[in-house]
């Protein structure tokens, strides 16, 4: 595992923004799972440019999900399709046969994993995963205690999963189940970074970088990843020893 620790937001969002490019132009026709949330935001929407500018094609890559909200639809604002279509889908103008998320309002969540976990397979695995961390050191949803071997899967929110994600709602929204990505795809994914930026993820980036190695704290299990990178702003690294 690779830590770089970049002086703001900006420069971090930079940064791997330049790592996708860098990986459509290796392979255009890469796997791609990129998370939603807030830290990933500025990387997408700097991502139109860069490409233009390097004359990189995003139009034979494809894209599959990370995670979902189970029961919230990919028309409410909250929900990741919806961030991904605008931040990242839109912009980058990526056509439909090339993007496959999870629908989070499945009637049959166990059918919506095997569809996943069959479409990751049929298209070779995936090359580029790039995540964030939840304050809890979870992965996607994949929650504290989660089983290092497992692949898709619907999981129990926990406490704070659900209050935090309030932060991508409109108004107050319960969240109970998600659907995920396991650890199992992160640690079979080619490369996989993951991005932290601000101070307020400094605590938990403490405990994956430098804690044990446990599922206790799934962001933590990154560090088995043999090409696996960590990527923050100097405000998420203020709580490290080796900085
Ligand atoms: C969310 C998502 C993750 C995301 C993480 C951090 O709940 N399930 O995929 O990476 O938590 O989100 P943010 O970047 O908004 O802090």
């Amino acid at each position: 595992m690779a830590l770089r620790v970049y002086r703001n937001y900006d420069a971090l969002s930079h940064a791997a923004a330049a790592e996708i490019v860098l990986q459509i132009k290796q392979n255009p026709i890469s796997v791609l799972c990129l998370a939603a949330g807030e830290t990933p935001r500025l990387t997408y929407n700097l991502l139109p440019e860069i490409a233009d500018k390097e004359g990189v094609d995003f139009s034979r890559c494809r894209f599959v999900g990370l995670d979902e909200w189970l029961g919230i639809p990919d028309t409410n604002e909250g929900s990741c399709a919806w961030f991904l279509r605008e931040n990242l889908f839109a912009p980058l103008n990526i056509a439909p046969r090339q993007i496959n998320l999870f629908d989070g309002m499945t009637k049959d969540p166990a059918e919506e994993c095997r569809r996943m976990s069959r479409r990751i397979v049929d298209c070779g695995g995936i090359d580029l995963m790039l995540v964030g961390i939840g304050l809890n050191g979870h992965i996607g949803f994949n929650e504290p205690g989660v089983s290092e071997d497992a692949h898709v899967h619907v999981t129990e929110l926990d406490e704070t999963t659900r209050s935090v994600g309030q932060k991508y709602f409109r108004e107050a929204t319960v969240l109970q189940r998600g659907i995920t990505l396991g650890l199992r795809h992160l640690l079979e994914s080619r490369k996989a970074f993951m991005m932290a930026a601000g101070a307020k993820k400094a605590g938990i980036i403490r405990l994956a970088l430098e804690g044990s190695i446990t599922t206790k704290v799934p962001a933590s299990i990154l560090r088995k990843h043999a090409c696996g990178d960590v990527l923050l702003d100097s405000e998420a690294a203020s709580m490290l020893t080796v900085i």
